[in-house]
């Protein structure tokens, strides 16, 4: 089908949430190539939000997904185990520089990692609340929803959002933002609204993505971290977009030396493979 025959189906069946500027249909791809439904050929700067570090279909991973689909496709790791989950918990505890021995969850999309990590976090403390950072991104489901500093335009239409989610200043000099001010936000956000005792976890992207591709400094993730030890908090480290070679490292917060508590991954883990990861301290 053509472009435009594909578009005229989407109008009429495809609910409008799930909506996009682009009226050109992928056909195929390959590397940093894609072709629409119309045969335009055309490079592929998107790369599913970051999901294609390694670029589309890389013969390893089609090789891979080939070869599991032929022996078994599902169980239910809960009801019964496989090679595969064990061995990607290996590989991935071995590769990411959290605090200790490193442990793992799976899980299918970004936003599923972050909410596990907040189960993880209020488990693990006893405290409820969590901080963010102006212009972060975290995901589509209530309470990352909730987590994104970007009110519009994603929780437009869709309040009241739970409540237990805080704000901080995230150091952009660009916007005017200076680390020292962000800091200060911080140590205000900590005194005003979540102080430590309620607060569970401070979530930060090490790169801002759709909050516009900045990088936190170090000495910034420094004092989180420290902030984080003097008062029983969780650091975690949003990778679900830096992850995987992103930003020249296997994770950004390699870049800072800082080893966070728990990690999210995603996206260009799987190479557009629906699959995440919550990384941990086994503590
Ligand atoms: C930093 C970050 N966290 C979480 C998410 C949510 O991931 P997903 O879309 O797989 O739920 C995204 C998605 O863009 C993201 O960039």
């Amino acid at each position: 089908m053509s472009n435009k025959e594909l578009q005229a189906l989407k109008e009429r069946y495809v609910a409008a949430g799930a909506a996009s500027p682009n009226e050109q249909f992928a056909d195929h791809a390959t590397n940093a190539e894609l072709w629409d439904a119309d045969g335009k050929r055309m490079i592929d700067f998107a790369g599913g939000i970051g999901v294609l570090n390694i670029g589309h279909r890389h013969p390893k991973v089609v090789e891979a997904v080939k070869a599991q689909l032929d022996k078994l496709m599902h169980t239910c790791q809960t009801v019964m185990p496989y090679e595969g989950y064990v061995k990607l918990a290996e590989k991935l505890s071995g590769v990411v520089p959290v605090r200790g021995h490193a442990k793992v969850m799976l899980a299918n999309s970004g936003a599923e990692a972050l909410e596990n990590a907040m189960k993880i976090a209020r488990a693990a403390t006893g405290k409820t609340n969590v901080i963010c950072f102006d212009g972060g991104y975290h995901g589509r489901t209530f309470y990352t929803m909730a987590m994104n500093g970007k009110a519009a335009p994603y929780q437009t239409d869709f309040g009241p959002m739970p409540g237990t989610v805080y704000r901080a200043p995230y150091p952009v000099p660009y916007h005017g933002v200076s680390e020292d001010e962000a800091l200060r936000g911080l140590k205000m956000a900590m005194k005003a609204d979540s102080p430590a005792h309620n607060t569970a976890a401070i979530v930060i992207e090490p790169v801002l993505g759709e909050g516009g591709f900045y990088a936190a400094p170090t000495s910034f993730l420094k004092e989180i971290r420290k902030i984080c030890d003097e008062n029983d908090i969780l650091m975690i480290a949003d990778e679900v977009q830096s992850g995987f070679g992103r930003t020249g490292k296997m994770f950004a917060i390699e870049h800072s030396d800082v080893e966070p508590d728990l990690m999210t991954m995603a996206k260009s883990m799987a190479d557009g493979m629906p699959i995440s990861a919550i990384v941990g301290t086994d503590k």
